[in-house]
């Protein structure tokens, strides 16, 4: 060790557990390096010394990477925005959040990855290996069941422990896996202690048992009491707060504290600017940071109706909104980058990618999310004389943000009249929908022959939408979470009373709810079309051990396009005794499978895949008994079964975590 916790006095020790300002760390009188923290986590968003914002890559936010339900964009993506800290000096990324959609209706979901802590884990972990291979850190956040924005200051949320261990913790201990440097406690109380207090979260479960050996940093103003957080093993008080060296002081005096513990915190603290020492090196051009950005983007941009309207055939294409030129590119906050690439208009970019053989107008119309939309007859003129027609409606920064809740999962009514309004002019529309969270598109969608979900997509999303439009490109994203037919349908509804959020749904979250009560929905977890054709065939399952399994299967492009799949594993507990979930997610796979090929794909389950956590024996616990495994194209479309039993007997039982 290069940094030893003897060379600081007591006091350097006590001042190393606090920022000294906004972002930076403590540097003992030149003792120390200094570290420069700064937000993802949908590119780098660092504030210099001017109050300024420093200009980079705009990544496709969470949840279109999320959508892309691939392990190599996520590493990617982490990879990419790592060359942006290097080239700014940051130390360590404040990203990924991984907490779980609950609500359709949160603000931040558009950082977050998905309703499902299974895909949630995979890709955060992915993505911190991205980030952390290229030696710079990051900070897991917001943990724990921070959910919603509303109150996120002063609300405790009430979850009882199965439904932690089951929803809200996996995606945090996976991600864990891959030893973020930090992890970012989140501001709510937990079961009425806040989080920056809790023990039992921080200490006894992140560090114990999901095996967390980095910092543990407080959200900006998440700190409360300063003998609390220290027993609850919280290291780092971000940003500066003037009265916390003076509360540790008193707290050790009072023997609140013991020097100890101190002692632990400030080496975890050396720990961390040990490791952001290490040799760093950019390997990719800003142009080549800007293809990523595009690659992630059309990956993850879903094609959620096709009625025969796309790929665009040759003639006349109208483009029209005004988010064809200016496109949202994320969700408002902390997580906003400022790019300096400059848009390029999809109808520009379509001409180019669909040739002479069409031609492709753009049609200005100046539609707001939430205000007046106005010069609607320019696109209604437009589209009149159009073979096809594209429409570029959703949300934007301003609807889709950190700090407050959507009200509501519609677009606004005057966006619902343009697309109604222009369906009267043109028989096929195409939505092209901006959007970070789930959309209610029951009064238009009959109207339209497709939708694509642009999300939020970066700096690249027009790149990446053209390519799809033409067809250059073959969709292959698929939704991280439900879009219900509308608000009134989703279980989780704003349950606080006074500042308790009641998490009384407990373990039916997302998709678990709608599939196990057989509530319909406009579009199931994990959908998404193709302009290619799958079969899936010859389901293998073979038991390596007693709960490990090996399941295989083939997967044949039918058709004439190159293309990707993503295939779903679900698994489903037959009898169980307890309540579960009709099906939930323990594996997936994207493939490229060329025209005509066919792909082997090999998944592989194991105990936990069985389990559910049982707190009467406080346990992870598989009954025995009868399960399915299911491979499917999405939640709802089941392509391959299998049964299996599974027979443990009460030692092994016994033995297992
Ligand atoms: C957000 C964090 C962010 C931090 C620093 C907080 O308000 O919740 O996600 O990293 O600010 O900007």
């Amino acid at each position: 060790m290069k940094y030893d916790l003897k060379q600081l006095t007591l006091d350097e020790k006590i001042t190393l557990l606090c920022g000294t300002d906004c972002w930076h760390t403590y540097g003992a009188n030149g003792k120390l390096p200094v570290l420069h923290l700064s937000d993802g986590p949908n590119g780098l968003r660092k504030i210099d010394e001017n109050d300024q914002t420093v200009k980079a890559t705009a990544m496709p936010n969470i949840s279109t990477l999320a959508n892309t339900w691939s392990r190599e964009c996520a590493y990617l993506d982490g990879a990419t925005i790592a060359d942006d800290c290097i080239e700014n000096n940051v130390d360590v990324l404040l990203a990924p959040g991984a907490n779980i959609k609950r609500t359709p209706l949160c603000g931040r979901n558009f950082e977050y990855f998905s309703e499902d802590p299974y895909l949630a884990g995979t890709l955060a972990k992915e993505y911190i290996k991205g980030v952390q291979d290229k030696k710079v850190g990051t900070s897991l956040k917001h943990y724990l069941a921070n959910n919603c924005e509303t109150e996120r200051f002063y609300q405790t949320s009430e979850v009882d422990e199965r439904t932690l261990r089951e929803i809200y913790m996996p995606a945090f201990e996976k991600a864990v896996e891959a030893q973020p440097y930090t992890v970012m406690c989140s501001y709510n109380l937990i079961n009425g202690v806040y989080a920056a207090e809790n023990k039992k979260y921080l200490s006894d479960y992140l560090r114990q048992s999901f095996g967390f050996k980095g910092v543990i940093v407080s959200d900006w103003g998440a700190y409360r009491s300063a003998y609390k957080s220290i027993n609850a093993t919280l290291d780092l008080v971000m940003p500066h707060c003037d009265m916390h060296f003076a509360n540790v002081k008193a707290a050790l005096e009072k023997g609140l504290i013991t020097e100890d513990q101190i002692d632990f915190c400030a080496q975890n603290m050396l720990n961390l600017i040990e490791k952001c020492q290490a040799e760093k090196g950019v390997t990719t051009t800003k142009e080549e940071r800007h293809e990523n950005a595009v690659k992630i983007a059309e990956e993850g941009i879903v094609l959620l109706k096709n009625e025969g309207a796309l790929p665009l055939k040759q003639g006349k294409i109208c483009v029209g909104g005004n988010f064809a030129d200016n496109p949202p590119i994320g969700g408002g906050g902390s997580a906003y980058v400022q790019t300096d690439y400059q848009q390029k208009n999809l109808a520009y970019l379509l001409q180019e990618d669909m040739g002479k053989g069409s031609q492709v107008e753009f049609a200005h119309a100046y539609l707001h999310p939430i205000g007046d939309t106005n010069k609607t007859k320019a696109v209604y003129q437009c589209a009149y004389w159009a073979d096809s027609v594209i429409l570029c409606v959703g949300n934007d920064s301003g609807i889709e943000s950190e700090g407050y809740d959507r009200k509501t999962i519609k677009l606004s009514s005057t966006q619902e009249n343009f697309i109604i309004n222009t369906a009267k002019y043109n028989k096929n529309v195409i939505v092209v929908l901006f959007a970070g969270s789930a959309v209610d598109m029951s009064s238009w969608i009959d109207k339209v022959n497709a939708v694509v979900l642009a999300g939020f997509s970066g700096e690249g999303v027009n790149q990446a939408l053209s390519k799809i439009l033409s067809g250059k490109t073959c969709p292959s994203g698929k939704l991280n979470e439900t879009y219900p037919l509308s608000l009134e349908d989703c279980n989780v509804k704003v349950n606080k009373v006074g500042l308790c959020e009641r998490y009384s749904e407990g373990i039916f979250v997302g998709y678990r709810y709608y599939d196990s009560f057989n509530v319909p929905v406009l579009f199931p977890f994990g959908h998404g079309l193709s302009y290619a054709k799958f079969e899936y065939s010859n389901l293998c399952v073979t038991q390596t051990g007693n709960t490990d399994f090996e399941v295989s299967y083939d997967i044949t492009n039918t058709s004439s396009v190159d293309a990707k799949e993503v295939s779903q594993l679900y698994v489903k507990d037959v009898f169980c005794t307890v309540s579960r979930p009709e099906k939930e997610l323990k594996g997936f796979s994207k493939d490229l499978i060329k025209a005509g090929e066919t792909k082997k794909v090999t998944l592989n389950l194991n105990y936990r895949s069985f389990a559910y956590y049982n707190t009467a024996l406080d346990k992870w616990h598989v009954e025995n008994g009868d399960f399915e495994i299911m491979i499917a194209s999405s939640l709802t479309d089941i392509k391959l079964c299998a049964k299996i039993n599974i027979q443990l007997d009460e030692s092994t039982q016994q033995s297992q975590i």
